[in-house]
């Protein structure tokens, strides 16, 4: 018993003014109250006991928290890491899509270049002849003769300069193609910059393929003027629509159906406040499980080596710098068209 209560029990024990009766009744009173106070310590020491034990597993589940905490850190540096290298990888395969876009544009540019070669090579002999028929006029002192054909040269000079300033823009446009573009904006003619990639790519791909063959058609819309647009930015998107619908014709035309003709559009139009540029090809679509991704990076359907996936998604965010969108309408087996708004202010 408690010694407390063993003191109260004895000091009653010993009284001489309490009746026996009373005694009874106050020693099972204060045994009573022992066994409420033994409970009541049995219970507090229990108490302690999940204390202490409460304690240990909060300190265990900090400790395994501030491991989490640790785990959680090094990914996250793992994973800036990996972003940080996805990024150079990126940038690096954003200028490999350029330099195999001008792969595809090289056979195009000779072919494009040989023209005004052609012209300035044979107005040059020309030019030449005349002048030597020039001399012998003079000899025979015919004046007008002499006038005529002086004319005559001058003309010819005067389209030797053309086409070779043709040549000139030519090499100039393709130096512009590889570097990296300014994103500089300044008033461009949408039908010539559209016309001039077009004829690159086709000839382009003639040029490595033989056997390659498709009908082109182009409705230039007159009415437009002057678009400001970054026309590298531009041309290359245009470039990776037209590569893209003649791969697909290209793609159609192997599969040998009976009476299959390879065709691709190229539009221009001026709707409302909007230039639109089409791209239509009659290959064989794009299902709609390949729809979903056409615009994300590093997506493509084609062999290794023959595409990149970047072309739709580069050609995307030139499209949106320009407050532009890029819209995609396909049937499966009858054919695309990728049609790109820009605004005109
Ligand atoms: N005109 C089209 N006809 C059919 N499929 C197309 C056409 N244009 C794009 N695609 C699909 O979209 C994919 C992504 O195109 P793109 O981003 O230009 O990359 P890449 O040409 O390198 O594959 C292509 O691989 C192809 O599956
Ligand atoms: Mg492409």
């Amino acid at each position: 018993m408690n010694q407390h209560l063993n003191y109260i029990l004895d000091q009653l024990n010993l009284s001489s003014q309490l009746s026996d009766e009373d005694k009874i009744n106050l020693v099972t009173a204060l045994k009573k109250a022992d066994r409420d106070l033994t409970i009541s310590e049995f219970k507090l020491e229990r108490t302690e006991k999940v204390k202490r034990t409460t304690a240990i597993l909060l300190e265990e589940t900090i400790e395994e928290l501030e491991h989490k905490r640790k785990a959680i850190e090094d990914t996250n540096n793992a994973l800036q890491q990996s972003l940080d290298e996805l990024k150079a990888t990126q940038a690096q395969l954003i200028q490999s899509e350029k330099m195999a876009s001008l792969g595809e544009l090289t056979a195009g540019i000779a072919h494009e270049i040989q023209n005004p070669l052609n012209f300035v090579n044979n107005f040059s002999e020309v030019s030449k002849e005349l002048l030597e028929e020039m001399l012998e006029e003079i000899q025979n002192g015919d004046m007008e003769e002499v006038n005529a054909i002086a004319q005559d040269v001058i003309q010819n000079l005067e389209k030797i300069n053309h086409h070779g300033k043709r040549a000139d823009g030519i090499v100039k446009g393709m130096l512009q193609h590889s570097r990296t573009s300014s994103g500089e904006k300044e008033d461009t003619d949408i039908n010539v910059l559209v016309d001039e990639y077009l004829r690159l790519a086709y000839h382009g791909l003639r040029a490595k393929d033989k056997s390659f063959n498709a009908a082109l058609e182009t409705h230039f819309d007159d009415s437009i003027k002057q678009l400001n647009i970054a026309p590298q930015d531009i041309g290359r998107v245009v470039l990776n629509l037209i590569t893209n619908a003649f791969y697909a014709v290209n793609e159609k035309k192997k599969s040998q159906i009976e009476g299959y003709e390879p065709k691709v559009t190229v539009e221009t139009k001026k709707v409302k406040n909007k230039i639109q540029i089409l791209v239509s090809d009659n290959g064989n679509g794009i299902p709609k499980k390949v729809l979903e991704k056409v615009f994300q990076p590093f997506f493509t359907t084609k062999p290794t080596g023959q595409g990149t996936g970047l072309g739709l998604s580069l050609s995307y965010d030139i499209i949106k710098a320009h407050g532009g969108d890029i819209k995609v309408n396909t049937k499966e087996n009858e054919g695309t068209a990728f049609i790109i708004s820009l605004p005109t202010n």
